[in-house]
């Protein structure tokens, strides 16, 4: 579940990382989007960054292809490495809301085996992107990518958010829920031994807040949308000293504190491809976030930043 490497990173003071997510990308006919992703990386690479963050729903419609488009395009600009960036699922990369209401109208088959459908869904996303999960052996969640930099070292400590689909529970199977095995499994003491003396980032797909407002509307809306166990999340991350924790899901670029936890709500790709993350960690674990612009072409194609 824990691989530590030792690197070298390319600023000496203070670790960047680049955090994204949401690119709902719908194939190979998607080209403006796939273009978009492509400015995107290579600002990254110019820029410096230590490593990339994709918090979930990298396709739409939960296809191998659209995973490819993400797999290639970090290759061609060397970023697929399991040092350079890391990836978890959303919903829309394991749920294929339309086959699945087909399929359950057609055949209402027993929950049991949606359940192994899930399942499979979940390991083939696992071995499509090994690399950036564990780099070798058996790929799956949770999973810690413990990461030496000469200022300071880094854990990203990740787990499996999306739920799958169910009529009555999750009838847009975009509810969440991290599994109680995963959450035992990071509490563990040599775990938490592990992660001591280290800056520890949280990530999953779902969020911890959405709406949350009074109206019934939008109580409405959060319940199809929410992480069920959000509490017992929140609990694990206080465990483990979580300094951080990085989603996606709500497609809202936001920060916003929970029990004393920053959350970084990275937005989403799919509604602004020149928006991102940037978190930049010092030595002693002080860091700073914003949300920052791609640069926007001269005429010249010289770039200049707008933010
Ligand atoms: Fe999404
Ligand atoms: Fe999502």
């Amino acid at each position: 579940m824990t691989k530590t490497a030792k690197l070298e990173n390319l600023n000496p003071v203070a670790v960047k990382i680049a955090h994204i997510s949401d690119l709902h990308l719908s194939g190979w006919l998607d080209r403006r989007q796939i273009s978009a992703f492509d400015r995107l990386l290579e600002h990254f690479t110019i820029e410096g960054f230590d490593h990339i963050v994709i918090s979930g729903d990298l396709s739409n419609g939960a296809s191998t292809a659209d995973w490819k488009i993400v797999k290639d395009a970090l290759a061609r600009h060397g970023l697929y490495h399991w040092e350079k960036a890391t990836v978890v699922a959303g919903n829309h990369d394991l749920t294929n809301l339309e086959e699945e209401m087909r399929f359950y109208n057609a055949l209402n088959p027993f929950p049991a085996f949606r359940m192994t459908t899930f399942r499979k869904k979940l390991a083939e996303f696992c071995s499509f992107f090994s690399e950036l999960i564990t780099g070798n052996g058996s790929p799956s969640f949770p999973f810690i990518k413990v990461l030496n930099y000469p200022p300071l070292s880094l854990a990203i400590v990740a787990v499996n958010s999306v739920h799958p689909w169910f009529p009555a529970d999750n009838p847009l199977g975009a509810r969440g829920e991290i599994s109680s095995g995963q959450l035992r499994a990071l509490v563990q003491p040599d775990v938490l031994d592990s992660l001591k003396e280290r800056f520890v980032i949280g990530l999953c797909h779902h969020a911890y807040r959405v709406y949350g407002t009074d109206a019934l509307i939008d109580q409405a809306f959060d319940w199809t949308m929410e992480l069920k166990n959000r509490d017992e999340f929140l609990n694990t991350m206080k465990l483990i000293s979580a300094q951080l924790v990085l989603h996606g899901h709500f497609h809202r670029f936001q920060t916003y504190m929970a029990d004393g936890i920053p959350f970084v709500n990275g937005g989403s790709f799919r509604y602004d491809v020149r928006r991102y993350c940037r978190l930049d960690i010092e030595g002693k674990g002080n860091f700073s976030q914003k949300f920052a612009f791609l640069p926007e072409k001269e005429k010249g194609g010289r770039s200049r930043l707008t933010a």
